[in-house]
């Protein structure tokens, strides 16, 4: 044995915009259909930190493939789990392709793989200076 689990997947559910999109859900659901098909011993599914590519979500990496999955639904799961995790193949129609290297944040709802402004917090104008 190499490692305890051969598969894991991260889900992220603690960033500004997943949760919003359901991923708690998502990390059940995923959970739920790897322990239904047996996989427990060899599946870890874990909750995750933000991937910085906030607005794709729910996102989902797959390691040791180390493939990414963008804007996953729940009736997407059963799936996901035939392709990634019984097959060890990418399901295709998923795979996160950001349009550039490294964080990849738009708006909640904006086409997988697009890049646009998301303003996640607004700057506090600066304070007024006393006389
Ligand atoms: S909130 Fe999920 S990638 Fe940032």
């Amino acid at each position: 044995m190499s490692a305890p689990f051969e598969r894991v997947l991260f889900v992220c559910t603690s960033g500004k915009t997943c949760p919003t999109q359901g991923s708690e859900a998502i990390h059940a659901a995923l959970k739920e259909a790897c322990f239904a098909a047996g996989l427990g011993d060899s599946v870890r599914v874990n909750k995750s930190g933000c991937f910085s590519q906030c607005g794709h979500g729910p996102m989902v990496v797959a390691f040791p493939a180390g493939r990414w999955y963008a804007g996953v639904r729940i009736e997407d799961v059963p799936e996901l789990v035939e392709a990634e995790i019984r097959e060890g193949k990418p399901l295709e129609r998923l795979l996160h392709r950001p349009a550039k290297a490294g964080k990849n944040v738009c708006t909640p709802g904006a086409e997988p793989g697009t890049v646009a402004p998301f303003v996640l917090r607004a700057r506090p104008a600066d304070p007024p200076t006393r006389p």
